[in-house]
């Protein structure tokens, strides 16, 4: 392992799809121990470039690095051998398929993972004989994110994590995610579910104009007058 303070880096990252040039270069940078979020209006590119992070899609330029070493090119598969997590934004579950087979999949799959521990931090032991068709929206996402949290992920990349959910659900999401920084992942999220996310992250990336800047502390977020302005809006209130 090398002395890079990041678990992963996704840099100078360039994607064009058709004519139309998404990112020109953007950076997001996921630090053990911390939670990083992305925030940007709709467009900006936010999912493209978790994608691209996650090694689901290939930039036109840029570089995706695990522990400072750079992945030529970055594949799922292998940064998943890494212990890079993605989480999609549409959550990944199979309709018909009870939460229970969700979970045996994963213990097989990852041999040594604490499922027992994983399933009641999440609070979705009394789901587990429901098919995922059945499940609300915000249960769907608890499962999702305890299937995540089972594969004991160094880096976890959770796309819109809190979309959808009621407030209450937000927070106990909210809660679950810097529980994991807590215990030393490197956490990246993204949303636009602005109070509970500034509330769990350390560190505010603004995605804008096929570019990113790093803002710094939610509290450096608040009092940034052009992130203010063009993205969270006159009205904004933070509690
Ligand atoms: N596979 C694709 N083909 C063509 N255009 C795409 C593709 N994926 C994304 N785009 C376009 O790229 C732009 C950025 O999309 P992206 O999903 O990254 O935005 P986002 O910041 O995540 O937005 P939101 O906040 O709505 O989730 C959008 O204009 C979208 O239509
Ligand atoms: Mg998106």
């Amino acid at each position: 392992m090398s002395g890079d303070a990041y678990a992963l880096r996704a840099e100078g990252v360039r994607k064009v799809f058709g004519v139309t040039e998404v990112l020109t270069s953007a950076s997001v940078w996921a630090r053990a121990g911390t939670v990083t979020t992305l925030m940007g209006r709709n467009g900006s590119g936010k999912t493209t470039l978790l994608r691209v992070a996650a090694g689901v899609l290939r930039p036109d330029q840029g570089v995706v690095a695990v522990d400072g070493v750079t992945m030529v090119p970055a594949k799922l598969h292998t940064l998943a051998t890494l212990g890079v997590m993605f989480l999609p934004q549409g959550r990944l579950l199979v309709p018909s398929a009870s939460v229970a087979d969700h979970f045996r999949a994963v213990h097989v799959t990852y041999d040594g993972c604490e499922v027992e521990k994983v399933i009641e931090a999440a609070g979705i032991g009394d789901l587990m004989s429901q098919r995922a068709e059945t499940l609300s929206g915000g249960e769907q996402a608890r499962v999702s994110l305890g299937l995540a949290m089972a594969r004991s992920p160094r880096v976890l990349l959770a796309d819109e994590p809190l979309v959808g959910l009621a407030p209450v659900d937000q927070e106990r999401l909210g809660g679950l995610l810097r529980s994991l920084a807590t215990e030393g992942v490197a956490v990246v999220t993204s949303g636009h579910d602005t109070p509970v996310l500034m509330s769990i992250s350390d560190e505010i990336i603004w995605s804008v104009a096929g570019t990113t800047h790093h803002i710094g502390s939610p509290e450096t977020a608040r009092e940034h007058h052009q992130f203010r302005r063009e993205y969270l809006g006159p009205g904004f209130r933070s509690t």
